[in-house]
């Protein structure tokens, strides 16, 4: 068994969920955000891969809310690069660090997890999860992450906010990265809505081969 696994994100017009920095840009709407923060406070956990914590540095909280009523935070991190002093590992919630079985680090706050052989097993990361009582999973990035949920066939659903904006850059990360898939493994969505939220737009989709849960 595992949680249902909701995508989100937000790209620019042309794909990008960031510049070719790889640094944090603002691409949601005020709306957007709004919405964003809703979808966090009813998950049980947010998902990010180590990419993100060390490009963005994010907290992955929500204002307002206190360490019991945050959802767990949940980083994919094989080999241990996340420091210390990372925000996502502050007092504001619980932590869940997820590494490899060959990685030793330990961090001064945050539980550790290992699960697979060289990178992070992510179909053991995730019954762990359900056997710890979390339903509802919301991974938000980046783009490795997001392409590995994908073709291991574990996306229930996928929001992509687009930003009325282009950044450009080949090397700028998109939705989806990592190796890519073959055209005889390509995800099929079912597009389930399409609202404007200021000055952008939210697709939402079903995933129409998920393993379901
Ligand atoms: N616009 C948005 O909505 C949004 C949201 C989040 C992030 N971002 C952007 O995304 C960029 C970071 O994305 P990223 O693709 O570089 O990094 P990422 O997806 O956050 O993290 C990728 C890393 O996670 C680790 N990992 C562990 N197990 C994994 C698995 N099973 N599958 C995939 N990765 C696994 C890998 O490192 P190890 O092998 O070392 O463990 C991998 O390199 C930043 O520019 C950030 O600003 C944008």
């Amino acid at each position: 068994m595992r949680p249902e696994v909701t995508v989100n994100c937000a790209m620019t017009a042309d794909g990008k969920i960031a510049g070719r920095s790889r640094k944090q840009m603002r691409i949601s709407s005020r709306e957007d955000m709004e919405r964003v923060k809703r979808l966090r406070s009813t998950s049980d956990a947010i998902l990010v891969g180590v990419g993100t914590v060390l490009a963005d540095d994010p907290h992955l909280t929500i204002k307002g809310l206190t360490f019991e009523e945050n959802p767990l935070r949940v980083v994919l991190d094989s080999s241990g690069h996340t420091p210390d002093d990372a925000r996502v590992l502050d007092e504001r919630a619980a932590t869940l660090m997820v590494t490899s079985e060959d990685c030793q680090r330990t961090w001064p706050r945050g539980e550790v997890f290992r699960a697979g052989r060289g990178r992070v097993d992510l179909v053991r990361a995730l019954e762990y999860l359900y056997e710890r009582g979390i339903r509802k999973l919301m991974v938000e990035g980046g783009g490795e992450t997001i392409f590995s949920f994908f073709r291991e066939g574990l996306v229930d659903r996928y929001c992509v906010y687009v930003g009325s904006m282009v950044v450009g850059g080949r090397g700028s990360p998109t939705p989806a990265d990592g190796e890519g898939l073959p055209q005889d493994r390509i995800v099929r969505l079912r597009l389930a809505s399409a609202d404007r939220m200021g000055d952008g737009i939210l697709l939402s989709y079903e995933v129409e081969d998920a393993e379901r849960p």
